[in-house]
């Protein structure tokens, strides 16, 4: 069943929980506090409910952990036997109770939950504002509460279902919602795009959540809600409409046989997995960025005397992917610099002409945060790049730019690098742009291949997963790895071999090919597993040559290699192979895919648990 329910490309970037409830009768806000602590893995930085009673919508919301938001504010106590809910990863607008879902309309009559990014709020809340709104919040949720409010007004025959159907119709980008309306209390409506939705079906209730485990306590029976449609839940049951032409859906529900354990994996037997498999949906988030804090990082960057990207492990690789995107792209200069040796390396020198742009999913590292102090105090331009708003790291950042991609459990990192790789190279673009070194068709060319990596990423997993799960078992024996690239290749090689190290605990050594000969070719010997990066860019000639020098001393050559590379697979022991004509400045995004999921199935094959290697935390906040 887990397999079944667990469609291939549906999984939906994890990035804030939403929950709704109609009971025929008892209380709705105990049951929304619990839902929403069985979806907490989706987003913790602020939680809020809605409940209707007597006409009237009750709200209680707060920035803060449910059971600390719970202390204050009590979330158990409110009226009504309809409610909405939501917890939340902030994406737009720090973690601030103003922020807080539920958002309302101007006159309160309408409350909306919301999981996803409106990539065109801001011209909708321009629009909105001009006819009279008054927005209470920085986020982009609130829109679609006011959209709904202005289709009412200005049809005055719609009914809330019609008024929903309105706002959606305006939307652009990702969103799950679901709608409260004190002018018709017997009812949510929901609708979907790209954000995951489904419906349970309890005895005297009805459920929508954003995932199974908001409700699997409460009913195992559960309808998916498919991208582009609406569902009306009353009680008199569930209506699922297309948003396209409101014709009527009719789909039977799924008996839903997963442990919650299981739930709150979608079906994946890891997170690292389900996060591997999250990718394609996140780097199309991280393809939403707001515009205006990329344009204004690039303007820092391009105006800097010199620049240092900091980081550790990960996100340092994403640095030193990034000071090959700056260079070719922009001509620009950047010094990658592990934190734990920024003081030591540059603390003396850094100034007031030098900008720091540290790189931090957590924001919170300590290494990273001691290199960004220095720096500051020396009056350096301090740049963040994140996965969590709120954190020290955006805290302290003079402009930082939130990654958009939901919360990372595993705690090895896989969907927060490729999309850290993201914004890198959207920001080299822009850089590209403002420095004119690269041609037009050139800038053009790339940002199409950069709009199309979602989908490419997601070529690699479906037709190379079953491939490389083989090679991780006939290789799942050998005591050490070499990682070997060339150019930007070389940071996806330092990348795969800390998957391998930090989850599978297999001794693995990264370095560019180049060096093999200046020392590391002496550990060569029969059988010896070597793992090359072989984008066909201005490295594949030289490549081909260290793949030789290697096997000539007898080391088994495992190759991840454009797709119909003859060339190479001719000389590789096993391959895999990733889709053709990929920028050389975006190709760690895709290549890095099927080093990802060879450390996970190593982990695995040997045993371990991937979610929880042994001596590592997910954020490392001591020096
Ligand atoms: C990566 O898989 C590791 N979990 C670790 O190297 C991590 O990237 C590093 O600790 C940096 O974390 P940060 O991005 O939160 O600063």
């Amino acid at each position: 069943m887990a397999a079944k329910l667990r469609q291939k490309g549906t999984v939906a970037s994890s990035m804030c929980g939403i929950f709704g409830c109609i009971l025929k009768e008892g209380a709705a806000a105990p049951l929304i506090h619990q839902a929403l602590k069985r979806l907490e893995y989706r987003g913790y930085d602020s939680v809020g409910e809605a409940t209707i009673h007597d006409g009237k919508i009750y709200i209680k919301k707060d920035a803060g952990k449910i059971d600390e938001v719970h202390k204050i504010h009590n979330l158990d106590d409110l009226p009504g036997s309809i409610g909405i809910g939501h917890t939340r990863w902030a994406t737009h607008g720090a973690p601030l109770m103003v922020n807080a879902h539920p958002h309302v309309d101007c006159s309160g009559q309408i409350a909306v939950v919301h999981n996803g990014i409106i990539e065109n709020f801001a011209e909708l809340k321009l629009e909105l504002e001009g006819k009279g709104h008054t927005f209470q919040s920085r986020t982009d949720t609130e829109v679609i509460a006011h959209l709904i409010e202005e289709a009412l007004k200005t049809n005055p025959s719609f009914g809330l279902v019609n008024a929903v159907l309105e706002a959606v119709r305006r939307l652009e980008g990702s969103y799950a919602i679901a709608v409260l309306s004190s002018k018709e209390p017997d009812k949510i409506v929901c609708a979907r795009h790209e954000s995951p939705l489904v419906v349970g079906i309890g005895e005297n209730a009805l459920y929508c959540a954003s995932d199974i485990p908001a409700f699997l306590p409460l009913t195992r029976k559960a309808v998916i809600v498919e991208d582009g449609e609406l569902v009306t839940l009353s009680f008199e049951g569930f209506e699922i409409r297309k948003i396209l032409d409101l014709s009527p859906v009719i789909r039977e529900p799924k008996f839903i046989d997963w442990t919650p354990e299981m739930a709150v994996k979608q079906g994946y037997p890891h997170f690292m997995l389900k996060e591997i498999h999250e990718q394609p949906a996140c780097l199309r988030n991280t393809l939403r960025l707001q515009e205006h804090y990329l344009d204004l990082m690039a303007t820092f960057l391009d105006r800097a005397k010199e620049v240092f990207l900091v980081a550790c492990g990960t996100s340092y690789h994403a640095c030193l992917a990034a000071s090959y995107m700056f260079s070719k792209l922009a001509y620009l200069a950047t010094y990658p610099v592990i934190a734990s040796e920024f003081i030591e390396q540059h603390g003396k020198s850094v100034n007031i002409d030098s900008t720091i742009l540290a790189v931090s999913q957590s924001g919170e590292t300590a290494d990273t945060l001691a290199a960004v102090n220095t720096a500051r105090q020396r009056a350096a331009t301090v740049l963040g790049l994140t996965n969590v708003i709120g954190s020290t790291l955006t805290r302290i950042s003079r402009v930082y730019i939130s990654q958009q991609s939901g919360p990372e459990i595993g705690v090895a990192a896989t969907k927060t690098f490729t999309s850290q790789l993201s914004v890198l190279a959207q920001l080299a673009l822009r850089l590209a742009k403002k420095r004119g070194k690269i041609s037009q068709d050139e800038m053009d060319f790339i940002d199409a291949k950069l709009k199309k990596l979602p989908d490419i990423v997601e070529t690699v997993i479906t037709t190379q997963e079953e491939k490389v799960k083989a090679v991780a078992k006939k290789y799942k024996d050998s005591k050490v790895f070499f990682f070997l690239g060339r150019g930007i290749s070389t940071a996806t090689a330092y990348e795969g071999r800390l998957k391998l190290m930090e989850i599978a605990y297999v001794p693995s050594i990264a370095f560019p090919a180049g060096e093999s000969k200046h020392g590391p070719i002496s550990l060569i010997e029969e059988g010896f597993p070597v793992v090359f990066i072989c984008p066909k860019d201005d490295t594949h000639k030289t490549i081909i040559g260290n793949i030789m020098e290697m096997k000539a001393r007898g080391a088994s050559i495992i190759a991840i290699i454009e797709e119909g590379d003859e060339e190479i697979k001719k000389l590789a022991d096993d391959y895999v192979e990733v889709p053709r004509g990929i920028p050389d400045v975006l190709s760690p995004i895709p290549f890095v895919v099927p080093l990802q999921l060879f450390a996970y199935y190593m982990a695995v094959e040997r045993g371990y648990d991937p979610d929880k290697p042994r001596n590592l935390a997910k954020s490392v906040t001591v020096k």
